[in-house]
């Protein structure tokens, strides 16, 4: 894209599952009117259409046959909350089912389903100043943008976040089998052969294991502010 035809700014915001990544960027997003981009809310949309039509997420060529008919739209409540629709139907509490997440991990190697939802993520930094969360978004889907972030805590410290998270959501599971979880997701995430996690050359590594929540949003909010010289 020309600097020209640029109107407006990105923040891409990369790392593996559970690194803080989502509440990050929302707050962020809401402290600068930036709108905030969950990529992994496609994907797992994407997830949802796969599982209900009882199809094997792990079959790219019938996966990739479902494409055609699905029609996923985004949009953004009173609350500037991102609502995800498939074919017209808001599914955004369903796509969060831990059945879910392993599936989206699935049909996100495939790589008809990463080009079905490249242009619809590209086209949301068209159009808005942005900061999109997900495993690509420096390295593939907006190699262009301002500001890159390589967020990330040890895969035991992100056990623990989430374990307490349920915890206090009133759904208790076990630390170990959440950790063996994040592993896992971390393994497919990294390993795959399209577009898989990884820093861009030109992210900033913020490794948050030893910094709360707070902590890390100022130093998201820091590195932004400082590039974008804001
Ligand atoms: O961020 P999340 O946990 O909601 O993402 C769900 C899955 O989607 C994740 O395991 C990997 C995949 N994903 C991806 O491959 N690329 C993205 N840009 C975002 C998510």
């Amino acid at each position: 894209m020309s600097s020209e035809e640029k109107k407006y700014v990105s923040v891409a915001l990369d790392g593996p599952s559970g690194a803080g990544k989502s509440s990050i960027a929302r707050s962020v997003a809401q402290e600068l009117g930036f709108l905030y981009v969950d990529t992994g809310a496609i994907y797992r949309t994407v997830a949802y259409c796969v599982r209900q039509k009882g199809v094997d997420p792990k079959d790219a060529q019938a996966v990739a046959a479902l494409l055609p008919e699905m029609v996923i739209t985004m949009g953004y409540d009173g609350a500037g909350l991102q609502r995800m629709y498939l074919n017209g139907e808001d599914v955004t509490k369903e796509i969060r089912l831990p059945e879910i997440s392993m599936c989206a991990s699935q049909v996100s190697e495939i790589p008809a389903v990463r080009d079905f939802l490249l242009d619809m993520q590209r086209d949301m930094a068209k159009k808005h100043n942005v900061i999109m969360d997900g495993r690509d978004i420096a390295t593939v889907v907006l190699p262009d943008a301002d500001v890159k972030i390589y967020l990330t805590a040890s895969a035991e410290e992100r056990a623990k976040r989430r374990h307490r998270e349920l915890r206090e959501q009133g759904t208790p599971v076990d630390y170990g089998v959440i950790l063996v979880e994040i592993e896992e997701r971390d393994y497919n995430d990294t390993h795959r052969a399209t577009a898989p996690l990884k820093r861009a050359a030109d992210a900033v590594r913020l490794d948050t294991s030893e910094l709360n929540f707070e902590q890390s949003r100022q130093e998201v909010l820091r590195l932004v502010r400082e590039q974008l010289s804001l």
